[in-house]
């Protein structure tokens, strides 16, 4: 499968990159970086950090330093001051492409139309940007893995919203409603399920630069759940997309509260049991495209990829 990463690296970003990188027969087409939970700046010098570091031989173009219509808002708290919880390490030997992400995604679209897969785990900005500049984006791309939302559990932000989708709420929007014939939603109901355990983390030797970099993330999970251990939410969508019979589904056409005062970036669907040809107004619009949430999914799936 050949994929366009879309992320904001971020510490399960990196985990993501280091599941893909394992897996036969995938190849990372392109990497996009966006704002989230670290400036863009530093997020761009993650992925080519990582790039180098793993050997993946992808461009890295930087995209959107900002959400459509709100002030930034960053997560240090959870990935760290340089967004791989203290251990990015060097200026990295590479640099980006001149490109923004958008376009890079717009333009390998158009080039390699049905061919390219979209993986998105940072905030949708660079979508929603690359969607302004080729809106039939969604009959170029094949399968889009969208990591984000809370439907029947609660947010990580707020009670209502996820991170992802609430870093760029307008944008996430509009990405559900672009109407993409194969977009699957993986959100926190199966990301929380598919906790990893500390122990897992004590077993991996001392230098492994994951274990280095995902002690900030599991001091922070453990501070936020009560347990050690953390959860993996970027690498659960990366198998989903190459592997989505790991997953059960429930498909509905989505949308994102874009004003509510307690839940704005909250992903809503069409949960009412109505029939179909109801005479009851639906509330999500009958034209938005419907998409795939992830509800139950099979846990573990990348620990042994590290
Ligand atoms: C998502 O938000 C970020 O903290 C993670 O990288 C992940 O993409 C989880 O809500
Ligand atoms: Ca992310």
């Amino acid at each position: 499968m050949r994929i366009i990463v879309d992320a904001d690296p971020g510490i399960d970003d990196a985990l993501a990159l280091y599941y893909l990188r394992a897996q036969q027969d995938t190849e990372i087409v392109a990497i996009g970086t966006v704002h989230g939970n670290v400036p863009v700046e530093q997020a761009t010098a993650n992925a080519l950090r990582l790039t180098e570091r793993l050997g993946i031989k992808a461009p890295v173009a930087m995209g959107a330093a900002k959400p459509l219509a709100q002030p930034l808002m960053t997560a240090e708290n959870v990935h760290g001051e340089d967004g791989l919880g203290g251990f990015a390490g060097d200026v990295p030997t590479t640099t980006c492409t001149d490109e923004s992400a958008a376009e890079q995604i717009a333009r390998l679209a158009r080039a390699h139309p049905g061919e390219l897969n979209l993986l998105a785990i940072g905030p949708l900005t660079n979508v929603a940007l690359a969607l302004q500049i080729e809106p039939r984006l969604p009959l170029l791309l094949g399968k889009v893995v969208v990591m984000g939302g809370a439907l029947n559990v609660p947010g990580n932000i707020t009670s209502y919203a996820e991170a992802n989708f609430w870093h760029d709420p307008e944008a996430a929007d509009l990405v559900l409603g672009a109407g993409f014939e194969d977009l699957t939603i993986v959100g926190l109901d199966v990301t929380m399920a598919n906790h990893a355990p500390g122990e897992w983390l004590e077993a991996l030797p001392h230098d492994n630069y994951a274990r280095q970099f995902l002690g900030f993330y599991a001091d922070f999970y453990e501070s936020y759940l009560g347990k050690p251990g953390f959860v993996p939410h970027d690498p659960l969508a990366a198998a989903i997309l190459l592997q989505p019979e790991l997953a059960t589904y429930h498909e509905d056409r989505f949308a994102i509260e874009l004003t509510g005062r307690y839940t704005r970036g909250a992903l809503v669907a069409d949960l009412r049991f109505l029939a179909e040809g109801s005479p009851f107004d639906r509330d999500i619009a009958t034209e938005r495209a419907k998409a795939k949430y992830a509800v139950t999914a099979q846990n573990g799936v990348f620990l042994d990829q590290l």
